[in-house]
């Protein structure tokens, strides 16, 4: 099955997920040639809910003995260059899948795969997973807004708030359904919680401080009581806050790839922004999709400014 994207990108469901025709290609080599190492760790998440935000702080956590903060390789790299996807690396490396560069030990990768098309080895090993999900209106938004900045096909109309928000709902999106990718990655946290933890972007904004602590407890990190009193906690998460990352001359002007900025994935970094774009209406049909996919599990997002 096929369907356009709200920017034109054609999408193709595969093993129940829509994929933009590159990741289509690069799961299938991800799946048969991936092989994982215990001590991996992967960020995972729907695209727009914090990935680039749980780059910097996963980076500046694990590698905290090896940089000094106000040393970081964040000051000259943009964190998508810090860790990569599993997405790209596989699509781009097609020829020579095995090859995953020199990257330092533990590994860190990145994917916006659901959780069920997973690589098994993976799946079998003991690595960790930290998923990062948001709630689905800002999410929605957040892409959009991202779609229509950074256009692959600049010739394509795209389609209104309206209809993209109704394919949203339906599920068609990159990497949706989002429901099947939220409650697989929270199904593998309850079930798993050594392996799998589940972070909101709310909660993350509302108490960064304890996250970065509870981040760095999941990944076997803990921080020290001496590095508790130096404020080094405090010091990482000021330090990859939306205003601190946003401001730094490789995020305002550096370039991803050929049709994306840097900025572009620094917007307004706010919980609620959906309220200056969706109609109450729009609220109300999200509401019920919610209820009817996601309240059983008890999972549920607070989206209030
Ligand atoms: P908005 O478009 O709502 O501003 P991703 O990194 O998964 O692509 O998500 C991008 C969203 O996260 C954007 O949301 C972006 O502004 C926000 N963001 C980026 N860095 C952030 C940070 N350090 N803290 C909070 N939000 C951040």
């Amino acid at each position: 099955q096929v369907e356009r994207n709200w920017d034109g990108v054609r999408l193709y469901l595969y093993q129940g997920v829509w994929c933009p025709i590159f990741v289509f290609k690069a799961l299938q080599s991800f799946q048969k040639n991936f092989k994982a190492n215990d001590t991996d760790i992967v960020l995972a998440s729907l695209p727009k809910s914090g990935t680039t935000w749980l780059k910097a702080l996963l980076y500046s956590i694990v590698n905290r003995d090896r940089f000094p903060i106000d040393q970081t390789p964040l000051l000259t790299n943009n964190p998508h260059k810090l860790i990569s996807s599993f997405e790209c690396h596989y699509f781009f490396n097609q020829d020579n899948p095995d090859d995953l560069g020199n990257i330092a030990q533990p590994r860190l990768f990145s994917t916006h795969l659901p959780h069920q098309v997973l690589a098994s080895s993976l799946i079998k090993s003991k690595c960790k997973i930290v998923y990062v999900s948001r709630n689905p209106l800002d999410q929605f938004i957040s892409e959009r807004e991202f779609l229509l900045k950074n256009r692959f096909l600049p010739d394509f109309e795209a389609l209104s708030v309206e209809q993209s928000f109704d394919m949203f709902c339906r599920g068609v999106h990159a990497f949706g359904p989002f429901w099947d990718h939220i409650l697989g990655y929270w199904r593998a946290s309850m079930e798993n919680p050594d392996r799998v933890l589940f972070l909101k972007y709310e909660d993350m904004k509302r108490d960064p401080v304890s996250n970065v602590d509870k981040i760095a407890d999941f990944l076997g990190l803990p921080f020290s009581d001496d590095e508790k009193k130096q404020g080094l906690i405090q010091e990482i998460s000021k330090y990859c806050s939306f205003e601190h990352l946003k401001n730094l001359e490789i995020n305002k002007t550096g370039v991803h790839h050929k049709y994306v900025n840097n900025s572009t994935f620094f917007r307004k970094g706010e919980i609620g922004d959906w309220k200056n774009h969706l109609s109450s209406d729009m609220a109300e049909r999200m509401k019920q999709v919610m209820d009817a996919k996601l309240s059983a599990s008890g999972i549920s997002f607070d989206a209030s400014s």
